[in-house]
C-alpha cells in the first residue's frame, strides 16, 4: 500500500527478513510426478530452479499429491517422484543448500489445502481453465482433487510464505488464484499481511514451449505422441529423430520476428534453440533468415543434445542410486517441515482451532 503521506510503495515485510541476508526472497516451486519429464518442464521451470538459488531460499518440491487427482500407478508414482528429484539435482540444484522433498512428506500442505478449501469461493474454482482441460467432456467423473487442486497448490507455496514462485506460462493463472486466496485469508481473519502476495517469476526465451507436432499447442506430458516433445531421458538419437521429424511448413526460415509470429511451428523452434543457446529470440531469427529449414534443425539437434544429453545420463546415474535421493528427500522434507510447521500453528491460531 503506498505510504499517504511520500507515495511510496511501503517496503513489504516478507521480504525484509531475506533483503537482509542479501537474498532476494524465498522461492517455492513444484513439479507433477507423472513422467516424461520435457523439454517445456527444463526450459519453463527446472533450469530456472538452478539459475535462482544463488539470490534465493528455495524449497523444490515433488507434488505427489498433486499427481493422485488423476489416477497413479502406486509402483510408477514411487519412481516417477525419485526420478524428478533426480531431475532436480542433475539441473543443478544443490540439495544441501535448498531443500528437495516430496509433497506428501510435509503433512501442513494437506492442513492447510483444507483451510483453503474453506477460503476459495466456487466461483474461482470454476474459472480454472486446467480443470476443464483436464476433466475435458466427462467432468461429472472427475475426482474432487482435481477440482479442489488449485487450492493445494496455494497451500504448497504460502505453507512456507513463499515470496516468489518460479513456472511456466500455464500455471499463471493458479499464482493469481494464490493471490486471491492470500487476500481474502488475510482479509476475512483480520491478519493483514499473514500470507504474502507471492510473485510469479516467468522469464526465459521458452515460457510456453510448444508440441513439435502442432506449434499451436502445449508440449505436455500426456500427449499420447512421444514425437510430440523432447523428453529429458531421451538420448542424441531420440532427439535428433524428433527434431528431424519436428512440424514445419514449407517457407524457408522467417526474416523478422513479426513473419516468425505468424508462423507457430517455426516460432517454437526457434524459442527453443533461443533457450538452449542462452540467445535472443531476436538474434536467432537473424542468424537463420531466409535459411532452408534443414540447416536450421542440424543447429538446433547439435545444441539441443550438448545441452540436455549431460542433464539426462546424470539422472539415469541418480536413478540407479535411490537410496541417494531418498536421503535427499528425506533431508529436504526435515527443512521444509521446519519451515512449515511454525507457519501452520499460527495460521491454526488465527482460524481459532485450539491447540493440540
Ligand atoms: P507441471 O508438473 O505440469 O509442470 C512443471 C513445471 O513445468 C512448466 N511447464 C512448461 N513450461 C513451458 N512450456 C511447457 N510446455 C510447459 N509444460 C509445463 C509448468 O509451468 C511448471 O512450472 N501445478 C503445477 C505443479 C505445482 C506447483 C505448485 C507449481 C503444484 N504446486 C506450487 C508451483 C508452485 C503443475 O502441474 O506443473
Amino acid at each position: 500500500m503506498p505510504d499517504v503521506t511520500t507515495g511510496a510503495a511501503a517496503p513489504n515485510p516478507h521480504l525484509a527478513p531475506y533483503e537482509a541476508r542479501g537474498l532476494k526472497g524465498r522461492i517455492l516451486s513444484g513439479v507433477q510426478p507423472t513422467g516424461n519429464l520435457h523439454l517445456g518442464n527444463y526450459l519453463g521451470a527446472i533450469r530456472n530452479f538452478a539459475r535462482l538459488q544463488d539470490d534465493y531460499e528455495c524449497l523444490y518440491c515433488v507434488v505427489d499429491m498433486h499427481a493422485i487427482t488423476v489416477w497413479q500407478d502406486p509402483a510408477l508414482l514411487s519412481s516417477q517422484t525419485r526420478e524428478i528429484a533426480a531431475a532436480f539435482l542433475a539441473a543443478g540444484v544443490d540439495g544441501t543448500k535448498h531443500a528437495i522433498f516430496n509433497q506428501s512428506m510435509v503433512p501442513q500442505h494437506a492442513q492447510l489445502a483444507w483451510i483453503f478449501n474453506c477460503v476459495a469461493r466456487l466461483g474461482w474454482m470454476n474459472r480454472m481453465t486446467q480443470f476443464k482441460e483436464k476433466a475435458g467432456k466427462d467432468r461429472e467423473n472427475a475426482s474432487l482433487g482435481l477440482y479442489a487442486y488449485p487450492a493445494l497448490m496455494a497451500a504448497d507455496i504460502l505453507i512456507y510464505k513463499a515470496t516468489h514462485v518460479p513456472v511456466g506460462e500455464d500455471q499463471k493463472q493458479h499464482l493469481e488464484l494464490t493471490r486471491d486466496i492470500a487476500i481474502k485469508f488475510n482479509n476475512d481473519f483480520h491478519a493483514p499481511d499473514f500470507f504474502p502476495i507471492t510473485e510469479p517469476l516467468i522469464f526465459g526465451a521458452a515460457t510456453r514451449v510448444m508440441s513439435l507436432r502442432d506449434g499451436t499447442k502445449k508440449m505436455s506430458k500426456s500427449d499420447p505422441s512421444d514425437y510430440s516433445r523432447i523428453n529429458l531421458t531421451d538420448d542424441a538419437d531420440a532427439i535428433a529423430q524428433k527434431i528431424r521429424r519436428a512440424k514445419t511448413d514449407p517457407l524457408p526460415m522467417p526474416e523478422t520476428t513479426s513473419d516468425a509470429e505468424k508462423r507457430p511451428d517455426a516460432d517454437n523452434l526457434l524459442g527453443i534453440y533461443a533457450a538452449l543457446a542462452d540467445m535472443e529470440k531476436d538474434a536467432v531469427i537473424f542468424e537463420f533468415a531466409g535459411k532452408q529449414f534443414s540447416e536450421f534443425k542440424a543447429a538446433l539437434t547439435e545444441t539441443a543434445v550438448a545441452k540436455l544429453g549431460p542433464i539426462g545420463s546424470e539422472m539415469q546415474r541418480l536413478m540407479k542410486d535411490p537410496g541417494h535421493v531418498d536421503k535427499v528427500l528425506h533431508e529436504g522434507a526435515e527443512k521444509a517441515r521446519a519451515i512449515a510447521e511454525p507457519i501452520l500453528a499460527e495460521t491454526y491460531k488465527i482460524v481459532g482451532f485450539l491447540k493440540p
